[in-house]
């Protein structure tokens, strides 16, 4: 890994090692992948227009989000099987986020259980739930993030089915045998019967793609914890988290996962920037690559950002380490656009650097 020195770096290193169908399942996207590229071509085509002579040599990169001190604006986004990466799957990627003291997002679907993830970190994480057509295995699970000391329940809202993935589809995920779901068989779903192989798409039946504003009401009604929503493109769906008094929004298309040519997140950003008007705060994901990507989508009014496959071709090149790798090249080069365009910390970030309006 020495010589690896970018996420592009480490996602080669990552496919240079594994099997390819766990590649697929990690690193494509749903229909022609027009989503999926352009989560990152949208960031490139934003130029910026820095400002000189501010004295830049203290800068601090630290924030907060909804609350919680982290030392840069990045949280760990929420993904499912992470022991198909490295054998200590979710444990490593959670030591990494305490070592750089970043929110770490738990999946529903995580190898390892939220109890053994929670004892290798300081840094509170967040657990992400989807609501299962079994209310009452939603409403454990819950309890078990309440349980282990979890600060925040992320809400994935963008996948009522599973997407269509061409490449996954060509190069099915099968499990390896004694794969577990920990959390899913502690909340009390017997998943003894069901073959490793059918387990992913078994796992995305119980789903319940029926939800609406009324079940956000009931998981309200269920738990004092924060609700943060994953997966909002659309400024009419923001107005009514905002108006439902939501507490943070992820604007997500799943990373490209889901439907394809949905609007990248970037540009999702932009286009809803009037309705979000500072009113919520607002995490993004899909397509951060570098530390440039980060200074953009804080430009737009993003208060931190998520990232997901660098962490995991982190994690599938070295484990613990690799994902410490990643965090440290984001966060270093995070620093350096800060420097470059005139800034001392996070919250002098604005539009200003920009070089077109946000209209
Ligand atoms: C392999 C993989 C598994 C994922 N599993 C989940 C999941 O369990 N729950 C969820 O809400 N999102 C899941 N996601 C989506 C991520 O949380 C995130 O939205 C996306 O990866 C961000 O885009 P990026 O990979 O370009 O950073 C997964 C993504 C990947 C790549």
């Amino acid at each position: 890994m020495d010589n690896v020195f970018d996420v592009k770096g480490f996602e080669q290193y990552a496919h240079d090692r594994l099997p390819e169908n766990i590649a697929a399942f990690f690193s494509r996207g749903a229909g022609d992948e027009i989503t999926l590229r352009e989560n990152t071509s949208a960031f490139d085509s934003i130029k910026l227009l820095p400002r000189v002579l501010k004295n830049v040599e203290e800068r601090s990169l630290s924030t907060t989000i909804l609350g919680q001190a982290i030392n840069f604006p990045l949280l760990i986004a929420p993904m499912a099987f992470q022991q198909l990466a490295h054998p200590e799957g979710e444990v490593a990627t959670s030591k990494a986020a305490q070592d750089h003291n970043v929110i770490m997002v738990v999946s529903t679907c995580s190898n390892c259980s939220l109890e053994e993830i929670k004892a290798n970190t300081n840094t509170p994480p967040w657990f992400q739930l989807y609501i299962y057509k079994d209310r009452e295995i939603t409403k454990n699970l819950v309890r078990l993030a309440e349980a282990s000391d979890y600060k925040g329940i992320v809400l994935t809202v963008d996948a009522p089915l599973y997407g269509k993935r061409i490449k996954e589809l060509h190069h099915p995920l099968t499990l390896p045998p004694n794969f577990e779901v920990k959390n899913l068989k502690n909340a009390g779903l017997n998943l003894k019967d069901t073959p490793s192989t059918k387990l992913a798409g078994y796992l995305a039946s119980l789903l319940d793609p029926g939800i609406t504003w009324q079940d956000i009401a009931w998981l309200r009604s269920i738990t004092p914890l924060p609700i943060i929503l994953k997966g909002i493109l659309n400024p009419k769906d923001i107005q009514i988290a905002i108006d439902n008094h939501i507490d943070a929004i992820i604007i997500s298309n799943h990373g490209g996962r889901q439907l394809d040519t949905a609007l990248s997140s970037i540009e999702a950003l932009k286009f809803a920037s009037s309705v979000i008007d500072g009113k919520i705060e607002i995490i993004l994901d899909g397509g951060i690559r570098k530390g440039i990507d980060i200074l953009k989508a804080l430009a737009l009014g993003a208060k931190a950002v998520m990232a997901g496959r660098p962490i995991l071709w982190g994690l599938a090149a070295g484990g613990e380490e690799g994902v410490k790798r990643v965090l440290t090249i984001l966060k270093t080069e995070l620093d350096m656009a800060m420097a470059l365009c005139g800034y001392t910390s996070i919250n002098e970030i604005n539009e200003e650097v920009l070089c077109f309006s946000k209209k």
